[in-house]
């Protein structure tokens, strides 16, 4: 089985990111498990707090998590042609300490897809992403793209991915996404 979370940089209730790790669910072969994550109980990062009262229990628990899957697919929302600082943040504190940064992320297979309500469907954000991907030694497969633009057309009220096009392409995304981590899954072994 191989197993990814999937973390939506996005804390609203309503978010096409976490909508669209929703629909990658429905996408997956049945020897893959997707575990969609969101931020919401992640505190803001303190260097103070941490040297005082330690790893808060939500961040060590999705470390952990993290530490157990063999991907990480990221959904991201884009804010002012960047990374959301919500999920900058998040992922600030999963890299605490350090000398924690290798088992967490090292040669973990990374996936980044997202959608905005923008034209360019998260191109920047995405882009943005790779220096803080690089800088904690991951792998991420640059196969394809999957910019998911004018979200509010291609979702349903109730968030299901419901425009074709959009669909296929994150099909398509994903089935690489995932031929890769097998790839790197087996490389391992
Ligand atoms: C946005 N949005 C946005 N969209 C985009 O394509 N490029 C951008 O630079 C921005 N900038 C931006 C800044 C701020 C502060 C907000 C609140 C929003 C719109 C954004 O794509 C939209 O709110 C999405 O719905 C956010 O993703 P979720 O929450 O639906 O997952």
């Amino acid at each position: 089985m191989i197993r990814i979370t999937g973390i939506s940089g996005s804390l609203r209730k309503g978010s096409f990111n976490t909508a669209l790790l929703r629909a990658v669910t429905q996408i997956l072969p049945s020897d893959c498990n997707l575990e969609v994550v969101r931020l919401n109980e992640i505190p803001l990062y303190n260097a103070d707090v941490e040297a005082s009262e330690g790893i808060p229990v939500p961040v060590q628990n999705l470390k952990d998590m993290i530490a157990n899957c063999d991907a990480l697919l990221l959904a991201t929302p884009e804010y002012n042609s960047s990374i959301p600082g919500v999920f900058k943040n998040g992922i600030d504190w999963l890299s605490r300490p350090t000398e924690d940064i290798a088992r967490i992320f090292r040669n973990k297979p990374v996936g980044i897809i997202g959608a905005s309500t923008g034209s360019f469907g998260t191109m920047l954000s995405q882009v943005a992403w790779l220096p803080v991907l690089r800088a904690l030694g991951t792998r991420v497969w640059f196969g394809r793209t999957c910019y998911i633009s004018n979200a509010e057309t291609v979702f349903d009220e109730s968030g299901q991915l419901v425009d074709k096009g959009a669909f296929g392409r994150l099909e398509a995304y994903i089935s690489g996404f995932v031929e890769f981590t097998r790839q790197v899954t087996q490389e391992r072994e």
